[in-house]
């Protein structure tokens, strides 16, 4: 069996993302997209599953991010798909603010 060792990484300072805002970070060649909804920060895989869009880059409204290049859009919270190939899924990794950080946890294999 693989495994996943965890790491638990600082990517921003919250203040870099205010309410309704993306950022984007490269975490040893790992594309994160961060997104500021309503005050709870999300991270996920910023590479659309299309051709790779940056999602960072395209239009955040509510819970779901919209993909600069063709429009595929995504919810943040889950990673889902919400258009047809519905179903499809960006990674999401879990978020930890401690203080003014935003911590990212990731699985990194081995
Ligand atoms: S690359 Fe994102 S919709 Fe095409």
């Amino acid at each position: 069996m693989l495994r996943m060792p965890k790491e638990i990484v600082r990517v921003a300072s919250i203040h870099e993302l205010p309410p309704g805002h993306m950022h984007y970070v490269d975490v040893d060649g790992l594309p994160i997209a961060l997104a500021n909804v309503e005050g709870t920060i999300y991270a996920f895989g910023d590479s659309c599953r299309h051709e790779g869009g940056p999602l960072s880059s395209g239009v955040l409204i509510d819970d779901t991010v919209t993909c600069p290049w063709h429009g595929w859009t995504y919810s943040v919270r889950t990673g889902k798909s919400l258009v047809p190939p519905v179903g499809l899924r960006i990674p999401t990794y879990p978020v930890h603010v401690h203080d003014d950080d935003v911590l990212v946890e990731l699985d990194w294999p081995e």
